[in-house]
């Protein structure tokens, strides 16, 4: 029998794939960076903040190579004084091609494994076999679409910032959908305000569930 998980991945059916958690930063008309690529401080210091404690709580943090090169994040769980919170989920990154290994993510402050695979089910089946339970992918549009046509996304946690860009990435690229009756649609389950004493305050919006396609 030939092995259908190419790179020796486990097998995703075979155990309960992790919780996903999609979770980006845009501006009022839905760009997630800007048409020369970047993408910092899209969100305010409040709704980063609040970023890392999602990441302190999940096993597993998600981005695409595309991702961890441009923006070269830490990827870490840092509290307001940029201090390590005292969990930190495994980095992983997604993706095909070779990174510098100089990138911040290869780091010492975490774990780091690169998947190489395009495929949201492989990724997760290796995540799976490693005992993550809980996975926020910090998607750029790309990598997020693939998660969504996959119909792996569990839960999307929006921080929408009260800016306009007109030009540059949309948070998510397309992913099947051509006219709006096919429109996926989740149920909002909290919108809070975040920050807004000496910030612009930002909307942080959660959805669940979020029905597969
Ligand atoms: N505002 C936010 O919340 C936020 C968050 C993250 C990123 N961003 C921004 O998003 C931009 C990058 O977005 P992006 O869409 O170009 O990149 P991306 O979504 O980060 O990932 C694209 C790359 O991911 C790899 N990949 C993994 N799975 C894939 C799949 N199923 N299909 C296609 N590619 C897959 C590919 O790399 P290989 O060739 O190596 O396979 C591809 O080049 C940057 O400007 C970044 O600043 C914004």
């Amino acid at each position: 029998m030939t092995d259908a998980f190419p790179g020796g991945a486990a097998d995703p059916r075979a155990r309960p794939r992790p919780h996903v958690t999609w979770s980006f930063a845009a501006t009022l008309d839905g760009r997630s960076a800007a048409s020369d690529g970047t993408s910092r401080w899209i969100s305010s210091p409040a709704a980063l903040r609040d970023t890392h404690r999602l990441r302190s709580e999940c096993d597993a943090i998600i981005v695409a190579t595309e991702t961890a090169s441009i923006d070269n994040p830490a990827l870490t769980a840092r509290d307001e004084l940029d201090r390590p919170l005292p969990r930190q989920p495994l980095r992983v990154v997604m993706g095909l091609r070779d990174l510098d290994p100089g990138l911040q993510v290869f780091d010492d402050a975490a774990e780091t494994v690169q998947i190489r695979t395009r495929e949201p089910l492989v990724a997760l089946g290796e995540l799976a076999a490693r005992g993550c339970r809980s996975v926020l992918l910090e998607g750029g549009p790309t990598l997020a679409a693939a998660f969504l046509r996959a119909g792996v996304v569990d839960e999307v946690i929006a921080y929408i910032a009260p800016k306009l860009l007109g030009a540059g990435r949309p948070a998510v690229a397309d992913f099947g959908v051509s006219t709006i009756s096919e429109a996926l649609a989740g149920q909002v389950s909290d919108i809070t305000i975040i920050g807004g004493h000496d910030e612009a305050p930002n909307v942080r919006i959660t959805l669940r569930p979020f029905p597969a396609i």
